[in-house]
């Protein structure tokens, strides 16, 4: 057998791991054909990557909760091989976006997509970090070119939010609200986010690339997170398939862009609509040092929200807002 990489080592681990039982260093280190130490500090470099996992002298290591690996196979069943070849299932990477700004540069296709099942330098908006911890959640990110530069990507990550959230509408997360621009609530707290980050010239042809990272089902002594959060797992239970939202939402995504790119926000406004948490709600815009009070009074098609002040009602393109208490 070929030596494996320390990556193939700790997925095969994990595959040990994920039956649920105590498995000891002894027996781990026999299957693996490695020492004892050897186990131990892979079991610890996967407890860094976020895993929760038990140690129990005597007994030896157990993962506190069974996770499903990704699996292209999965993910692409009944996909055309055309398809199946845009995909890419990785390990560990640093961000999904950056795979992507590498398979940009080699000229990767329309719909190019990267999955990973951890990522050690996630990003999420205003630069703030994406805590993504192994197995437990969706990061995604998508290629998408636009030829007339940043005019025709105008409201994309709204529109991207929508089909996040139909998304998991479809698994049966019900009552789950988009918060302008594109964060996904749920219970109201966060439960998805979603990062565009931008390449090429602002009036030539441009690339988004599109990440997004769901809360599927965080380990319970998950660190660093610096809001409100839930996850898909406390508003449904565990019964839904990692692989299953993965192919769903690739597929959903994979429909709406080329309608997105010909007809603009317009086809996506009406599911916005349903869903805005903050709908006739008074809210606080707050950009940069400036804040605007008022009421919120939806999206208009180039997906800024309409703030209705003494002043009339008038469309904001930047910032985040934050609910004031009425
Ligand atoms: C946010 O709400 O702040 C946006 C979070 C976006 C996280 C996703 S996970 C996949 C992709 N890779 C990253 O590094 N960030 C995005």
């Amino acid at each position: 057998m070929n030596k494996m990489t320390s990556q193939q080592l700790r997925t095969h681990l994990l595959e040990y791991l994920n039956d649920g039982h105590f498995h000891s260093g002894e027996t781990l280190a026999e299957n693996v054909g490695l020492s004892r130490s050897a186990i131990s500090n892979h079991i610890k470099a996967l407890s860094q990557l976020g895993l929760e996992i038990y140690s129990v002298k005597g007994r030896g290591y157990q993962l506190a909760q069974s996770i499903e690996l990704l699996s292209h196979t999965r993910i692409c069943k009944g996909m055309r091989s055309a398809q199946t070849e845009l995909v890419h299932v990785e390990n560990i990477v640093g961000s999904t976006n950056d795979i992507l700004r590498q398979l940009l540069q080699k000229r990767a296709e329309n719909g190019t997509v990267c999955l990973a099942e951890a990522q050690t330098a996630g990003r999420g908006r205003r630069g703030r970090t994406w805590v993504s911890p192994y197995g437990s959640s969706l990061y995604l990110s998508m290629l998408w070119r636009f030829d007339n530069g940043y005019q025709a990507m105008t409201g994309l990550s709204i529109m991207v939010g929508v089909v996040l959230n139909n998304t998991l509408t479809q698994f049966g997360v019900r009552g789950t609200r988009l918060k302008w621009p594109n964060d996904v609530y749920g219970d109201n707290k966060k439960l998805a986010g979603i990062l565009i980050e931008v390449e090429g010239q602002a009036d030539a042809s441009v690339s988004a690339i599109i990440g997004i990272g769901v809360n599927l089902r965080l380990p319970n002594d998950v660190k660093g997170i610096d809001q409100a959060f839930t996850d898909v797992s406390a508003l449904i239970g565990s019964s839904f398939s990692r692989n299953e939202i993965s192919k769903k939402l690739i597929e959903n995504l994979w429909a709406a862009l080329p309608v997105f790119q010909a007809e603009g926000l317009q086809p996506f406004i009406n599911d916005w609509d349903k869903a805005d948490l903050y709908k006739d709600k008074e809210v606080i815009l707050i950009s940069g040092e400036k804040q605007i009070k008022g009421i919120a009074r939806g999206i208009d098609n180039g997906g800024a929200l309409l703030l209705e002040t003494k002043q009339g009602i008038e469309p904001y393109y930047g910032g985040e807002i934050s609910v004031r208490p009425a």
